[in-house]
C-alpha cells in the first residue's frame, strides 16, 4: 500500500527532513520522497529558527546524523509509513478544471462535499459536548461556500454554528446556500456585530476566508478578521480556554506553495485540506492534518501521481499524519498534565525523548528545538545560552556553532555539558547531561552547505564571542563576501565551524502536576551483565 524505506528509518532528521527539501518546484508528478509517521510533523530543521541559525536544511546534511550502530527505532514508530503529494497552486487548479470540466461535475456538488468534509473533520476531533459554538467566517469565493456548507452540516450534527459572511456573493449557489442556513435560523453576524476577541463567545473558529487560488493581500475585512484570529493564537496556548481554528484547504493568508512567510500568520489547530494538501500544508504545525473532498476519480489520482491516504469506510474524511499522542484540546480544557508513569516510558530514552519532541511539534510550540546549553571551562564556572537541536539519534544531540566561541572553548577545557529544553506549553522539561565531541568535518561540512547562502556568509563573518568595535563590522564584512559570492561560487566553510555531539549519560523527564507533586523519571546507565542499559529511577519534585 505505502511504500515503506526502512533503511532510512533509524535516522530521525534524515527522514523528517525529507518532504521539505524539495519547496514549491516539487511536483506531485515527479516521484516523492518516502514518508514515515514523523512526516507528517515539521522537520526539525524546518521549524522556525533564530535569525542567526535560520532553516531550510535539505536532507543530505542529515544523513551524517544517522547512526550506523544505533537500535532500531521502537517497532510503534515503524508502522504507519504513509507519504503524502501536495499539489502546486497550477496543479489544484488544473483538477478543479478537469473535475468541472470533462469529469462533468458542478461547483455545488464539489462545495457540498467539500463543506460536508469540513463538518466531518471537526466532528472527529472536536465533539458538540465541549465544543458547540461555532463562528464560521466565510470569504466571498467558494472556499467560502465551503464554509456556509460545512455550517449547515454541523448544525445537523449537534453544533451551534454561527455565519460571518461579510461579503455576499450575488450567484444562486450563494444565495440557496444562504437561504438554507437562515432557514434553521443559524444567525449571521456582520464584521461589527463580533465582538473585538473572539475567545469568549467561540469554541471553534472555521477560517472559510481564502483558498488555493487566491493571492496578494487580504483585503478589508478580511485582514482585520485574520487579524483577530491570529491574535487568538498569542494567547496562552494551554493555560486560558481559547477557541480552536481550523482552516479550510488553506490558512487565509498563508501563501499557497510557501505557506505562512512571515511566520507571523494564522495557526490553524486543524487543516483540512480539500482534494489533496496543497505545498502550504507542509508547514502547517498544528495538531490535526486532515483530508476531505472525497470526489478524486482514479484517472485524476494517475495523471497528478496522487498519493493519498485512503478514506476508511463510508467516511469523508481521513487524518494526514498521526494524531498527536497529547489530547492537545484535553490540556487546553484544564490544563491538568497527564501523569508520567514508569510503565509508559520507552525502555530508550532516545525514543522516549522523540516521543516528546512529536507532542511539542504537536501542539504547535514555537521553537521546541531550542535548548539551553550549560557549559564550565576549566575555572568551574558555568555559563548558560540557547542553542538550536540540529538532529538527535543513538549517538547524541547535536548543535552547531563556532568551536572558537566561549562555549568552544570551555568545551575543551571541560567537554562534560548538560542540555535543557523547556517545553512550557505542556509544562515538561528534559534535562540532558554527557560528554561531548565534535562531529565528524564531513557531517560539520555537509550541514554548513545546506544552509541558507545568508547564515553561511553569517558564520563566516562572526568570530563569535570575540569584542567587536561596533555592529557596522559586521555588516561591511558580509556586504564584501556577499559580493565576492554573488556568482553562486561555493562558501568554504570555516575552520573553525562545526558540530558538537552530546552523548547521554542522565536524562530526566519532568512533568509539571498539581500540588508541585511534579513527575521527575530519571534514566541512567547501568551495567547488567557486561551489559549497558538505562536503569529509571523516580525522584521527588
Ligand atoms: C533560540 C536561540 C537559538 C540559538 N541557537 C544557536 C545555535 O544553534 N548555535 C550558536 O552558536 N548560537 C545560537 N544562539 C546564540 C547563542 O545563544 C549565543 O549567543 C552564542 O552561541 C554565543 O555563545 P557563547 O559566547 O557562550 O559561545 C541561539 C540563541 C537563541 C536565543
Ligand atoms: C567529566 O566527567 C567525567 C565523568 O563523566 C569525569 O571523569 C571528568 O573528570 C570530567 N571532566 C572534567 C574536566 O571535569
Amino acid at each position: 500500500m505505502w511504500p515503506v524505506a526502512r533503511r532510512r528509518m533509524r535516522c530521525l532528521f534524515l527522514i523528517r527532513s525529507l518532504p521539505f527539501s524539495s519547496h514549491s518546484s516539487s511536483s506531485p508528478s515527479k516521484p516523492q520522497p518516502p514518508r514515515s509517521l514523523y512526516n507528517s510533523l515539521p522537520t526539525l530543521s524546518a521549524l522556525k529558527s533564530s535569525p542567526s541559525f535560520p532553516p531550510s536544511i535539505s536532507s543530505p546534511a542529515f544523513r551524517a546524523f544517522c547512526s550506523k550502530s544505533g537500535g532500531a527505532m521502537a517497532s510503534s514508530q515503524l508502522q504507519n509509513q504513509d507519504y503524502v503529494s501536495y499539489l502546486t497552486q497550477l496543479e489544484a487548479a488544473e483538477i478543479d478544471e478537469t473535475l468541472m470540466g470533462p469529469l462533468g461535475f458542478s461547483v455545488d456538488q464539489l462545495m457540498e462535499l467539500a463543506g460536508l468534509s469540513v463538518a466531518t473533520s471537526i466532528a472527529e476531533v472536536y465533539k458538540p459536548a465541549e465544543y458547540s459554538r461555532v463562528l464560521a467566517i466565510c470569504g466571498p469565493g467558494n472556499n467560502g461556500g465551503d464554509g456556509l456548507v460545512a455550517a449547515r452540516h454541523l448544525y445537523h450534527f449537534g453544533y451551534k454554528p454561527f455565519v460571518c459572511y461579510p461579503k455576499h456573493t450575488p450567484k444562486p449557489l450563494y444565495n440557496g446556500l444562504v437561504t438554507q442556513l437562515e432557514s434553521l435560523s443559524i444567525q449571521f453576524l456582520s464584521v461589527d456585530d463580533l465582538p473585538a476577541d473572539l475567545s469568549k463567545d467561540f469554541d471553534i473558529l472555521v477560517d472559510a476566508m481564502f483558498g488555493f487560488s487566491f493571492h496578494g493581500t487580504p483585503r478589508p475585512p478580511f485582514d482585520d478578521l485574520i487579524q483577530r484570529l491570529i491574535y487568538l493564537h498569542n494567547y496562552d496556548q494551554t493555560r486560558q480556554k481559547s477557541p480552536v481554528i481550523v482552516s479550510v484547504d488553506i490558512p487565509s493568508g498563508w501563501h499557497v506553495e510557501e505557506g505562512d512567510v512571515t511566520s507571523e500568520g494564522i495557526k490553524p489547530d486543524m487543516l483540512v485540506s480539500l482534494t489533496a494538501p496543497k505545498l502550504c500544508a507542509k508547514k502547517f504545525r498544528g495538531p490535526h492534518h486532515f483530508l476531505g473532498g472525497r470526489f478524486v476519480p482514479p484517472s485524476i489520482a494517475q495523471k497528478y501521481n496522487l498519493h493519498l491516504p485512503p478514506y476508511p469506510g463510508t467516511s469523508m474524511c481521513v487524518r494526514i499524519g498521526k494524531p498527536p499522542q497529547v489530547d492537545i484540546s484535553a490540556l487546553r480544557e484544564n490544563y491538568i498534565s497527564p501523569a508520567l508513569l514508569e510503565e509508559q516510558l520507552e525502555v530508550d530514552p532516545i525514543d522516549q525523548f522523540r516521543k516528546w519532541f512529536d507532542d511539542a511539534v504537536a501542539a504547535g510550540l514555537r521553537e521546541p528545538n531550542a535548548m539551553c546549553l550549560s557549559t564550565t571551562g576549566k575555572d568551574g564556572k558555568p555559563s548558560s545560552r540557547m542553542v538550536l537541536l540540529k538532529g538527535v539519534d543513538r549517538d547524541g544531540f547535536v548543535w552547531y556553532t563556532n568551536y572558537e566561541s566561549r562555549k568552544g572553548h570551555q568545551l575543551s577545557e571541560n567537554p562534560n555539558a548538560s542540555l535543557l529544553f523547556y517545553w512550557e506549553g505542556l509544562h515538561r522539561q528534559v534535562r540532558v547531561e554527557g560528554s561531548v565531541q565534535k562531529v565528524s568535518d564531513e557531517e560539520s561540512e555537509q550541514y554548513f552547505h545546506s544552509r541558507p547562502q545568508g547564515s553561511q556568509l553569517g558564520a563566516v563573518v562572526s568570530q563569535q564571542s570575540t569584542v567587536i568595535p561596533g555592529r557596522l563590522v559586521l555588516h561591511h564584512e558580509y556586504k564584501e563576501l556577499e559580493e565576492k559570492y554573488s556568482d553562486g561560487s561555493l562558501i568554504p566553510k570555516p575552520k573553525h565551524w562545526g558540530g558538537y555531539r552530546l552523548k547521554p549519560e542522565l536524562i530526566e523527564f519532568w512533568q509539571g502536576q498539581p500540588s508541585r507533586l511534579h513527575d521527575r523519571l530519571q534514566y541512567s546507565p547501568q551495567e547488567v551483565s557486561g551489559k549497558r542499559i538505562w536503569k529509571v529511577s523516580r525522584l521527588a519534585p
